[in-house]
């Protein structure tokens, strides 16, 4: 039997934490719709939600809160690792092998695997915020335990508290990006976690798969492309030129959506009340464009804008560098991560598929062996 290229429509496992129905543009967390949650309920109940099970009552935010907030700050080798490396390495690398390094000590074996998850998720601002920092010459900060989630985030890169506004959009896009079911990071998280690693190392196999243009490395390029276009009537021209060459248009298409995804909808409506209406336009030009010529070059498969195209102006808005846009999805997604690492291990069996074999048939040695080297 020969599997689906990509494993599209495989069911590997099962899940209680994440449903999408691509036909409808539908994303669920434990059956709530994120385009409800995002915005109305904190990053922080989210969070709650995908490890916990339910919503938090105030009591129990107020203690995951706690939690997050006294596991932000760094041990200090991981300090150094950051003040050795940001100038020279580029932003994923070091994410990822700054939370290898966290698993790598001991303190992190003696927790349960949502201590841990807590402890991991409530480090990454903190580890992009000094990466950010020392690369461009400025001292890294440490955390405040009186802000929430997305607010420290986004002073740890700044060192100003942020506005509201930027907050509760950074903390939407937290929520709309927390979970997407078997993403490829998630998949080999889960495999990974199979294997009974501990959460770090899972967690550092998910960024790898992060990092890739295909999954969470788009929203630069998205980013790129607006900047390029540079002006709505050049919008057109250019991205016929770039589909004739063969390439893709960044932040369009998806594996699972057959319309549009909904956290591109919600991402939208920030958009627009966040950024320059210059800048708006120009996006929406390029969206609306595209979907146009994407649809006459494939008219029987709707390709529309994915999460990654209007993340990239939301992003841009609240201050993020694009440079970090991809670190800011890791941030986001580490809560899916690890809740699906702990769902894995609840009833783990080690994943083990086959692969067809289409190589040569069985071969017979001709001629003298080689000697075999002895060491
Ligand atoms: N631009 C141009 N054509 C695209 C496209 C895009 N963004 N996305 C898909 N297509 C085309 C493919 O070229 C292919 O055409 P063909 O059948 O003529 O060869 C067809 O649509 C199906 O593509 P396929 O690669 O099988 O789809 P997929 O399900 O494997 O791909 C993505 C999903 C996300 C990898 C793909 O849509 C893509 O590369 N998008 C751009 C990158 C991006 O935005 N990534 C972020 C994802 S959240």
């Amino acid at each position: 039997m020969r599997a689906p290229k990509g494993l599209e429509g495989v069911i590997v496992t099962s899940t209680e934490l994440t449903k999408i129905d691509g036909q409808a543009g539908r994303l669920i967390y434990r059956g709530y719709d994120v385009t409800e949650l995002a915005g109305n309920v904190s990053y922080e109940s989210v969070a709650h939600l995908l490890w916990f099970g339910q919503l938090p009552t105030p009591p129990q935010l107020s203690e995951l809160k706690l939690k997050l907030a006294a596991s932000r700050n760094l041990p200090r080798i991981v300090e150094e690792f950051l003040k050795t490396v940001s100038g020279v390495a580029e932003p994923l690398s070091v994410l990822q092998t700054s939370v290898s390094l966290l698993g790598g000590l001991d303190i992190s074996k003696k927790s349960s695997t949502i201590d841990s998850s807590i402890a991991l998720s409530a480090c990454l601002p903190t580890i992009i915020g000094g990466y950010y920092r020392v690369r461009h010459g400025e001292k890294p900060l440490a955390p405040r335990s009186d802000l929430g989630h997305a607010a420290n985030y986004l002073y740890m890169l700044t060192g100003k508290v942020p506005k509201d506004q930027h907050v509760h959009a950074l903390d939407a896009y937290f929520t709309l990006l927390a979970d997407h079911s078997l993403g490829a990071s998630t998949f080999v998280a889960r495999v990974a976690a199979s294997t009974l690693t501990d959460v770090y190392s899972a967690v550092v196999a998910a960024i790898s798969t992060l990092k890739g243009p295909l999954h969470g490395g788009a929203p630069i390029y998205v980013w790129e492309m607006i900047q390029s276009i540079g002006k709505p009537e050049r919008a057109a021209g250019w991205l016929r030129e770039r589909l004739e060459k063969g390439e893709r248009i960044m932040g369009f298409g998806h594996r699972v959506y057959r319309t549009e995804d909904p956290r591109s909808r919600v991402l939208k409506r920030l958009a627009r009340q966040l950024v320059d209406p210059g800048l708006f336009n120009l996006a929406e030009t390029v969206e609306n464009e595209a979907r146009q010529l994407l649809h006459q070059s494939h008219p029987d498969r709707p390709l529309d804008t994915n999460v990654e195209f209007y993340s990239s102006l939301v992003l841009h808005a609240v201050g993020i560098p694009p440079e970090l846009f991809t670190s800011t999805f890791a941030c986001a997604r580490s809560v899916g991560w690890t809740a699906h690492i702990v769902e894995q291990l609840r009833d783990n069996r080690l994943f083990r598929p086959e692969a067809e074999y289409t190589g040569p048939p069985d071969q017979a040695l001709r001629g003298k062996p080689e000697t075999p080297a002895v060491s």
